[in-house]
């Protein structure tokens, strides 16, 4: 397929724009920020329709997973995060639509907000509430409304937390090794009891493949790994490799709390479930770090 993925110059973009490329398909990469690797890449701006009509151009396929993804930075600028994940998503529909295109789109289990039953399946109400979970819900329901009226095909998937190489110096993984390795202390925010069902970036790749080579349209999937790690299982698995001090501190605005999510859905309609086990991966991100 002639794929354009967008957010390429970023943590997950650029592990789906290297996934793609090595399974034989044709890559273009958009994104605000160069871009490592060697891909053809185009420099745009979600958020202008110009430049994403004409990125979409001679595509068959959009990935779409660029974004305002730092759940921090969409808490400090919601009008930043709003045009990015919702006015930047309306111009990948109208772009896609224009095109023929296929979208598959980078949403988040974040989006259902505080959990009423779990674990979360699909069909657990979203009652998002941060900048960052409301703007990437937003950006879904654009791109799946451009499928129920206008006939989009589009995929969403609700990712887990991801982790890989490539992270961003503050997601608490970082920040867990950079400080252990410096023999520094690990402060745990909030008691560290929240568990997360950590997905390795390589597993998230194959999901988009996947939806972008299945035949679905309007389909909705969690997609994480079964495994549930909380912060301060992280934190002991850090200082297993780098001993050094475990202390406890307050929760940060934006911490969201423990929640399962069911992949159940994705693994019976598009074959796929999360195969690196999380220590395996841990120890994979520690050797990037080297
Ligand atoms: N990382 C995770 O744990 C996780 C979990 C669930 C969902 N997601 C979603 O996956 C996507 C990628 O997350 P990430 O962690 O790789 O984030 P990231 O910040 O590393 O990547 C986002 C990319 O989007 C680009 N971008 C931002 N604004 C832009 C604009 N106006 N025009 C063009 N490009 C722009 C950035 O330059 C960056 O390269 C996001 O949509 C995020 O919501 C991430």
């Amino acid at each position: 397929m002639r794929v354009l993925i967008t957010g390429g110059a970023g943590f997950l973009g650029s592990h789906v724009a290297s996934y793609f490329a090595d399974n034989g398909h044709e890559v273009t990469v958009f994104d605000q920020n160069p871009v490592d690797g060697n891909f053809k890449t185009i420099i745009g701006d979600l958020t202008k329709a110009t430049d994403v009509a004409a990125a979409v151009k001679g595509n068959d396929t959009v990935v779409h997973i660029g974004a305002i993804g730092d759940v921090y930075l969409a808490g400090e600028q919601p009008a930043l995060a709003s045009a990015v994940n919702v006015v930047g998503s309306a111009n990948i529909a109208e772009a896609a639509l224009e095109q023929g295109c296929r979208v598959v789109y980078a949403s988040t289990w974040e989006v259902y907000g505080e959990p009423e039953y779990q674990p979360m399946d699909e069909k657990h109400p979203t009652n998002p509430d941060h900048p960052y979970n409301i703007t990437k819900l937003a950006g879904e329901r654009i791109l799946m409304a451009a499928s129920e009226l206008r006939g989009l095909p589009v995929v969403a998937l609700r990712l887990g937390t991801a982790f890989g190489s490539g992270l961003r110096p503050n997601s608490v993984f970082r920040i867990f090794i950079d400080r252990a390795k410096a023999g520094e202390p690990i402060t745990v925010q909030g008691g560290g009891t929240q568990g997360r069902q950590f997905t390795h970036a390589r597993d998230i790749s194959r999901a988009f493949l996947m939806a972008a080579e299945s035949g679905i349209s309007g389909g909705v999937y969690n997609t994480t790994a079964p495994e549930v790690t909380s912060i301060k299982e992280l934190a002991e698995l850090v200082v297993s490799r780098f001993p050094t001090e475990l202390t406890f501190g307050p929760a940060r605005a934006g911490d969201v709390p423990a929640a399962s999510v069911s992949a159940v859905k994705i693994e019976e309609e598009l074959g796929w479930k999360a195969e690196v086990p999380f220590e395996e991966g841990l120890d994979e991100l520690i050797a990037t770090l080297e």
